[in-house]
Parts: C-alpha cells; structure tokens; sequence
C-alpha cells in the first residue's frame, strides 16, 4: 500500500545530492544548508542496523501545510461529532453527518471505498476493537462506549484520528478503560522525540495499558500517514524503548492503540470481513491522533 513506483522510489531515496543542488525536500535551499546533515545522521544511524525512514516518509513544508488543511476538516467534523452525539442515535446519523460536512467542507472521507469499505467512517461500539460499519440498527443507548473514527483526503492530503465517547450512564471501570486509553496515547505523544525511536513510544503507550491492568491489541496498529492514507511505518504499542524505526524530524504517523478490558484476543466478523470484535466479548477503547516528529519535537496534526 506504499509506494506505487517501487523502482523510482528505491532510485529516488539514494540518488546523491551535490552541495548547491536544491534540497530533495522541496525547501528551495540548497542541499548543504538543508538536509545534507540529517542524511549523513540518518546513514551513520542506519548501519548501526536501526530502522531509518526512507525520504518519501519525510513530509516536505508544502505537503505539511496541506496535511493541516485536510486535518482542519478532521478535526471539525469530530468536533461537531462530539456536541450532537446523544443516547437515540444511530451510527448511520452520524455516517451521514461525516459525509456531509466533509463534503461540504470540499474533503473526501477517506475510509469511504478504501479497500471496499462501503461507509464514511469507522463506529466501533462496546466490544468492537474498529472498523464497525454504520448502521441505522445501531442505536446508541445508555452505558455504550463509542470510538467514532474520522480521516479525511483534501487536495492529495490525509488526516486521520479518532476519538471515543460515553454515552449516558457508564459503567465506572468501562469509563476507567476510556480513560486510561487516552492516558495512553498522551503519554504515547510524549515519548515521541526526534532522533529517538518508535519504540520509546510504543513501550510507553504499553506499559500504561497494562500497568493498569488492561491489554492492548497486537494484530493492529497505527501507521504513516500524510500523503497516503497508510504508509509505513506500522506503528505497534508491543516494542521496547530504543527499538524500532528512526523518529526522525518530517516523519508523520498515527497513534491510536486499541487496548481491551479483557484479553488480547480478537476476530474479524465472517459476516463482512471488516468489523473487528474482543474474543471474551469485553470491551475495546481506541483513541487516536497523528504526530508530526519536528526539529524541536513534536506536533499534534489531527485529534
Ligand atoms: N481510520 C482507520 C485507521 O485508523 C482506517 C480504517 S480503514 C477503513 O487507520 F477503511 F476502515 F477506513
Ligand atoms: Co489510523
């Protein structure tokens, strides 16, 4: 789902750049007083054996700037979500809800026939991990935890997070499960450096979960996104500090663990292959949010 020019793009990412060539980054500048040291950081990071990011996952100040477009619509629709979302209503008001205001806000829901997904959005309830179809025979009711999952495509550009809410009474420690899960993914954002590693921020999304004595799920993740809707790398909450790929200023990828009230385990419904449910039936909460690493740190695209 990455690259579709696979010979380009291997061309691309070791084509040598001389000293008053114009930066690869689009910046204009030329190449020694742009990105020529952080190519040498990244080699010399590189055959020390670490996963380092490709050129083409480093989000040039043009496709940034779009990114954040597309994300303004992100954000607004989820906002918009959060006021009128009630007790009585069906997912399919909401599924219709995002299509018109992305539409009129000139975006494109993205999860609408990407790989066949037939709906605007994703509406996970209760025991659904994600992907959870709209539906008018959804009705929310009382004690339901929603994950309501929005990502938008504006001129090219991807956004993409999700958020959940509690609907009328819940449950305390289905409430706690919400909320440690966005403890998660906060701390998650912390750990997230340049010049550090995936891994700083996949342990501690992990070890939050599980210290409070949730689990999270291993088959699915996060992953780049920007100028695809999916790009690498596949972002994991089971690695360890110091593991996994280069955070280097420009990369932009989401994070949005799923972590369970019971066990690990889930399936994928034979009814549409998409909706994805916790084996012990428990319930699953997700938040999610897409990070740009910077120079200086970090920065929250989509929330
Ligand atoms: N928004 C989901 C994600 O976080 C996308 C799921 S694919 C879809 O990656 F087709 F279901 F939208
Ligand atoms: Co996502």
């Amino acid at each position: 789902m990455t690259g579709k020019n696979p010979t380009r793009k291997s061309v691309f990412m070791s084509i040598k750049f001389k000293d008053d060539d114009p930066c690869w980054c689009g910046s204009g500048k030329m190449y020694c007083n742009c990105h020529k040291t952080f190519d040498q950081k990244i080699k010399k990071i590189r055959l020390l054996l670490h996963k380092v990011p490709g050129r083409n996952l480093i989000k040039t100040p043009e496709q940034i700037k779009r990114i954040k477009e597309s994300a303004k619509i992100n954000v607004a629709v989820l906002d918009y979500i959060q006021d009128v979302i009630k007790e009585g209503m069906t997912t399919a008001e909401i599924d219709r809800i995002v299509y018109d205001m992305t539409t009129k806000m000139g975006g494109i829901p993205a999860p609408l026939n990407y790989e066949g997904f037939p709906f605007s959005v994703c509406t996970s309830v209760n025991d659904q991990v994600c992907h959870g179809f709209p539906s008018d025979k959804v009705v929310l009711k009382s004690g339901d935890i929603i994950n309501v999952d929005c990502s938008t495509i504006l001129n090219g550009a991807y956004s993409d997070s999700s958020r959940m809410f509690c609907i009328g009474d819940v449950d305390p420690e289905v409430r706690r499960l919400v909320q440690i899960t966005k403890e998660c993914v906060e701390l998650g954002f912390k750990a997230v450096k340049p010049w550090g590693f995936l891994g700083d921020m996949g342990q501690a999304v992990h070890d939050h979960a599980y210290k409070n004595g949730f689990t999270i799920v291993r088959e699915i993740g996060g992953h780049g996104v920007g100028n695809e809707f999916h790009e690498d790398p596949w972002v994991g909450y089971h690695t360890k500090r110091g593991t996994d790929m280069l955070l280097a200023p420009g990369l932009m990828f989401t994070i949005e663990p799923m972590v369970n009230m019971g066990k690990e385990g889930i399936f994928i419904t034979d009814e549409n292959d998409w909706e994805v449910y916790t084996d012990d039936g428990l319930p699953s909460a997700q938040w999610e949010i897409q990070v740009l690493v910077t120079e200086e740190g970090a920065e929250i695209i989509s929330w």
